[in-house]
């Protein structure tokens, strides 16, 4: 009797241990990202204009293009470092994410990919850096 209570604890510990180790991974598993509702619809601020794209590609060479590459695709220097891929914004699925998505990664990354909510200021710094992404796509 006594075994048979140690076996069902042992193998709901066991059951247990896998399923958080399982929805662990699934919490940052590449290119799946848990973007709060809100975020959809948040407006982008910043006007895209020659100046926010000018602002934000300057921001894009100093944070961004050592991993993403000099156009998005996911090619910078770092990225053969990294054992997950590095996205590509020039597709149609990058760009059919919201201003206000793309935003929410950028300030809070994930993974491998770093937060710049504190690096880079929120107007003429991440908004603008949506700005210069939008430009990336592939028409
Ligand atoms: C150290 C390398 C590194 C740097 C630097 C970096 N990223 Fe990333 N980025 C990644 C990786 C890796 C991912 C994929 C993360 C994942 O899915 O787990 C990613 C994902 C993203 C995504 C989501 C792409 C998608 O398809 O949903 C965006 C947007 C992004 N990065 C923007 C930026 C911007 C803008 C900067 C600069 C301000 C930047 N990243 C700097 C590595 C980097």
């Amino acid at each position: 009797m006594k075994t048979v209570r140690i076996k069902l604890i042992a193998v709901s510990l066991g059951m247990f241990l896998i399923y958080s180790f399982s929805s662990m991974s699934q919490a940052q598993t590449a290119g799946v990202w848990n973007i709060p509702a809100k975020f959809k619809t948040t407006k982008n601020p910043v006007a895209v204009s020659k100046e926010s794209v000018a602002d934000g590609k300057d921001l894009y060479g100093k944070h961004c293009k050592s991993c993403h590459g000099a156009k998005g695709l996911g090619d910078g220097a770092k990225a053969a470092t990294l054992d997950v891929s590095c996205s590509d914004f020039s597709t149609k699925k990058f760009q059919a994410l919201t201003d206000g998505e793309i935003f929410f990664q950028i300030s809070e990354g994930k993974g491998k990919m770093p937060a710049f909510k504190k690096n880079v200021p929120e107007d003429n710094g991440r908004w603008a850096i949506v700005n210069y992404l939008r430009t990336l796509a592939v028409k």
